[in-house]
């Protein structure tokens, strides 16, 4: 790929050409900034498929709106800023703008060459990932605390790690959305909200570069650090940003608000399966009820409901049965409770799978998946691979 590099000093400029040299990029255009020119004037000369430019100083506001007008002119160019004060409102009035990704200057060298690597790996499979055609998993909690987030979060990470399927996570839950927290120490990227707000630009390169890598199979893009109201997404957003998500990978993973608004309706109507998360306690066989009564108001494919009693307990007040019969659909699975294991978990942020690869929500976790891909697993996990070649 070729790149156009305008920086500050020559220094920087040969240290920023060495890093892009080594992952195979062609320089193919320099610049030096002074305080006397305006950025729009050096924009001018930009050709190549990816611009790096550094933002940093009094004039990052001036610089943002010719970085606008240049991106608005050249769509198909690929910007990467850097910026001394790297500041989360920087990043954010930077994304809006059509930049695609933000680097404190000098940029930490892993981040940027990993980021460079992505740019030419989405290049090159840009003709299959048009191809791709993810399949749609969406997780809804009946009541807050039922466990969706945590199963939906965990059983990703399985479809990642353990079956090799590219998976996204995306947190559509706008009001207390916490899943980077369940498999990351977090804070998240930018937020689901970040993308919705420049729908227009969405392509597989914003939403990549939007979301957290946390391993090499699996991305996460999460929900707003503040709350926002749940309605913030409209339905066109929702679409868009699912059909694009979709054709970036194999499987996606959506953790739905719990206020059922038209656009969770629409991320629902869009989802192969649905988990509706439950406990097998009173009110939430109620609000299961609830759920279930709207899906088929909208006149959605009922088979696609997967009821999972969640925190199961065998001797519990509600049984099965009763269950099935007051919600009309049968239970898909069930999962005991984990108190010692989840609790680590949760509080270090580490997917279950890493602090107990054989506990038994693992296990149903990888059924889940398995059934969901219709696979069996082909990385098996550490104890079994340790079995079989000791
Ligand atoms: N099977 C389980 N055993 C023990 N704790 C669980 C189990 N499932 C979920 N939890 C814990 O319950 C709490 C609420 O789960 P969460 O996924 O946030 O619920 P929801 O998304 O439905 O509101 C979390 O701390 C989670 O770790
Ligand atoms: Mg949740």
């Amino acid at each position: 790929m070729e790149a156009s590099l305008i920086l500050w000093t020559s220094a920087q400029l040969e240290a920023i050409r060495q890093s892009v040299n080594a992952e195979n990029f062609d320089v193919v255009h320099t610049d030096l900034r002074d305080a006397f020119h305006p950025l729009q004037e050096l924009l001018e000369k930009v050709h190549g498929e990816v611009l790096i430019v550094d933002c940093s100083g009094v004039q990052t506001p001036q610089d943002l709106l010719a970085l606008e007008s240049f991106s608005n002119d050249h769509q198909d160019v690929v910007i990467f800023m850097l910026n001394s004060a790297y500041e989360v409102s920087t990043l954010k009035a930077a994304m809006k703008v059509g930049v695609r990704e933000v680097f404190a200057s000098p940029p930490n060298a892993g981040d940027f060459s990993a980021s460079l690597k992505r740019l030419l790996l989405r290049k090159k499979n840009t003709p299959s990932t048009d191809e791709k055609h993810a399949k749609v998993v969406s997780f809804l909690s009946c009541k807050g605390g039922s466990g969706a987030t945590f199963l939906a979060t965990n059983f990703a990470y399985i479809l990642a790690q353990e079956l090799g399927k590219n998976t996204a996570f995306i947190d559509l839950d706008l009001q207390c959305g916490d899943a980077v927290y369940y498999v990351s120490q977090g804070p998240g990227k930018s937020s689901v909200i970040d993308i919705t707000e420049q729908i227009d630009r969405l392509d597989a390169t914003l939403l990549s570069s939007s979301m957290l890598h946390i391993t090499d199979k699996f991305d996460l893009l999460s929900a707003p650090e503040e709350p926002v109201s749940s309605d913030t997404i409209n339905v066109n957003q929702i679409e868009r940003l699912i059909e694009v998500a979709k054709k970036c990978y194999d499987v996606l993973v959506l953790d739905l608000d719990r206020i059922v608004t038209p656009s969770t309706l629409k991320a629902l109507n869009m989802s192969d399966h649905v988990f509706i998360v439950m406990e097998n306690l009173l009110p939430f066989v109620r609000d299961a009820k609830r759920v279930i009564a709207k899906f088929r108001a909208m006149g959605y494919d009922e088979r696609k409901l997967k009821l999972v009693v969640n925190r199961y307990e065998r001797n519990g007040t509600i049984d099965i049965k009763e269950i099935e019969k007051a919600v009309g659909i049968k239970v898909s699975y069930t999962i005991s409770s984990s108190f010692r294991d989840v609790a680590q978990a949760i509080n270090t942020g580490t997917p279950l799978l890493h602090v107990n690869t054989e506990n038994f929500i693992v296990d149903a976790l990888r059924r889940m998946a398995q059934e969901f891909t219709g696979t069996k697993s082909v990385k098996r996990s550490d104890w079994f691979s340790r079995l079989m070649h000791s």
